[in-house]
């Protein structure tokens, strides 16, 4: 393998820790390499793409170009098509096909923490719901879905198979979900809000947050509080860094390595 360009295509991006991930995974297997921030405005989306089909292995994409590169691409994945979002692009010889590896890493994190199949409410109806929906609900299981914006959680579960979690119903189905994800950005840059009402939680179970930033959200802070188990939102950040990696290199990405990276020793 010669020299691995890769990097990430978006608005802002220079807050990511996918290069730091990234680059230690070259380093760890001796592949020669970097991932670059590539700050990209709309108007420039389409000469990026060019630019990546030159030069780069693949690239990750991010906000806000997660639906619409879709458009712009020679090929998208299944799995990408129905999720409705491509987070990673493979240049295979000028010609760039789209994935989605935020579903498969989701899913990955889930099963490193021994989380067994069976129900799930998801709060959240955006990109990142309907790869954790998406995931779920390929792997059989019972997801149902809530989100302040109905009519866009009524959507996505008749798209991808989940049920519809009504505002009046809500407290109810959390108190005896025995897995909850908020997949929603309520906690972002704010260690005040949560996602759920006060003093509503699962009775029992595990507590997923997708936000990393803080690492710590109240939501978490309160599950553990109460004695659930949770896991935090670097782990599907670490999953679907992972897939990613794999996919442009053909080699198994070194987990310990990446997890360290990005901060963390477990
Ligand atoms: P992403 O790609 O990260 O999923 P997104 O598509 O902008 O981002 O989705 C953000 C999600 O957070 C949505 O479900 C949004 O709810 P709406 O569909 O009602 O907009 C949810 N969200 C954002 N701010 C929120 C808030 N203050 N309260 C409740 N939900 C919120």
């Amino acid at each position: 393998m010669g020299h691995v360009k890769l990097g990430l295509v978006g608005y802002p991006v220079e807050h990511s820790l996918s290069p730091r991930m990234q680059q230690a995974a070259m380093a760890h297997l001796g592949i020669s390499g970097e991932y670059l921030l590539l700050p990209t405005k709309p108007a420039e989306l389409p000469a990026r793409l060019r630019e990546v089909a030159a030069n780069y292995a693949g690239v990750n994409v991010t906000v806000p170009y997660k639906r619409s590169v879709m458009d712009l691409l020679d090929d998208v994945s299944e799995d990408a098509r129905k999720i409705g979002a491509v987070n990673t692009i493979v240049n295979e010889d000028g010609y760039l096909r789209g994935y989605n590896t935020d579903a498969a890493g989701f899913y990955w994190s889930l099963k490193r923490h021994n989380v067994l199949p069976g129900e799930a409410l998801v709060l959240g109806a955006g990109g990142a719901a309907r790869a954790v929906v998406y995931a779920l609900v390929e792997k059989g299981w019972l997801v149902g879905v809530a989100n302040r914006t109905l009519a866009r959680a009524e959507e996505l579960a008749q798209q991808l198979g989940a049920w519809l979690v009504a505002p009046a119903k809500l407290e109810k189905a959390v108190r005896r979900t025995p897995l909850l994800i908020n997949a929603t950005s309520v906690g972002l840059e704010d260690g005040a809000s949560s996602p759920l009402p006060p003093g509503v939680l699962p009775e029992a179970g595990v507590v997923v947050d997708l936000v990393y930033s803080p690492l710590r959200t109240k939501l978490l802070a309160d599950a553990a509080a109460a004695g659930l188990e949770t896991i935090d939102g670097l782990q599907m950040l670490l999953g679907q860094g992972m897939r990613s990696f794999e996919l442009w290199t053909g080699r198994k990405a070194p987990l310990e390595v990446m997890e360290r990276a990005l901060g963390k020793v477990v």
